[in-house]
């Protein structure tokens, strides 16, 4: 009679399935293996460093159901393993995610992580805002490796903001960050940051009609931008120096629209910032190199504040 499974060969086996399903990894994890290992451990409610003793250990036909029944969602309806799982990592700190905002994955973590120093920050960074913050995984991060910096996290979605309160709940941080419903810096008071941070949508229509299955499970607010991906991009970079201290740092994830705007905007005052894994589409510019590229680009920016 055959044997029962182990948790490894739950393991095995739903890698290839993965795999063999050609889902969309990337999410969670970089590959099938990492994914299935997360999902079979949160099917059996297993922590992630479980007990090596169960490697080998033959699971019941409940159990064995339970893992199946989570990787025929995953097959089937393309749901991203983070938004089944509940969880993801962000600059090590575990969030919340679900439906109502982006699963968390910005290589802005790394900076964070770095306090920003390979970048021209102020010397002092005292206020700090996220602008486009989705569940809060940039502004709770900067909040918890900087417990002594005031944090506000803005975004235009009362869904995202809601998961982002619940993640500041859950992480302790309700002192320090403060969340806002903004379109962009609409609602903004008027007050000034050292720091300004933003991951927003910079997906072009094309682009973001060509993701695979998975993406449509996240809020389609999060990721397109307009025709070239940068309307919003445009938008924040007309309205930071307004915002910014004198000093002030502006940092921004485009993604693949990097390449359009450095076609538009070749000039080195938008620093292009190198991460571990290499190039990831990020940039950081100072208020006063804002306010010269704003100078030399007049035409431009009006033209792009017209299409609005
Ligand atoms: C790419 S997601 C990033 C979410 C989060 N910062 C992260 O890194 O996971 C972009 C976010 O921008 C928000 N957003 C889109 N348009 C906006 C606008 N006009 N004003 C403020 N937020 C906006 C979306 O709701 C979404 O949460």
């Amino acid at each position: 009679m055959k044997q029962p499974p182990t948790l490894l060969d739950l393991i095995a086996d739903g890698a290839r399935r993965l795999s063999g399903a050609r889902v969309c990894i990337g999410h969670l994890h970089d590959n099938a293996l990492d994914e299935a290992r997360s999902l079979v451990l949160h099917a059996l409610d297993l922590p992630n460093d479980w007990p090596a003793h169960l490697a080998r250990a033959r699971l019941l036909p409940e159990e064995v159901r339970q893992v199946q029944q989570l990787f025929d969602l995953r097959v089937e309806q393309r749901i991203p393993a983070a938004y089944l799982i509940g969880r993801a990592e962000f600059a090590g700190l575990s969030m919340k995610t679900d439906h109502r905002a982006l699963v968390p994955r910005s290589p802005i973590a790394e900076l964070i992580l770095g306090s920003f120093q390979s970048l021209p920050r102020p010397v002092q960074i005292d206020h700090a805002l996220d602008l486009c913050t989705g569940g809060g995984s940039i502004a709770l991060a900067l909040a918890a490796h900087h417990p002594h910096w005031r944090v506000d996290a803005a975004d235009l979605s009362p869904d995202a903001l809601a998961l982002a309160a619940e993640n500041c709940a859950l992480l302790g941080l309700e002192g320090q960050v403060s969340l806002l419903q903004s379109d962009l810096f609409d609602a903004i008071p008027a007050r000034r940051y050292d720091l300004i941070v933003s991951n927003p949508p910079y997906l072009t229509m094309d682009e973001y009609q060509a993701l695979p299955a998975e993406y449509a499970h996240e809020p389609e607010m999060a990721l397109p931008s307009g025709a070239d991906g940068l309307d919003i991009t445009f938008r924040i970079l007309d309205q930071a120096p307004e915002f910014l201290t004198d000093d002030g740092l502006l940092v921004v994830e485009i993604g693949e629209a990097e390449r359009t705007l450095r076609g538009l905007v070749p000039d080195p005052e938008l620093r292009w910032i190198s991460f571990s894994v290499g190039a990831m589409g990020v940039f950081a510019i100072t208020r006063a190199d804002l306010l010269t590229l704003k100078a030399r680009y007049r035409g431009l920016f009006e033209k792009r504040a017209r299409r609005r």
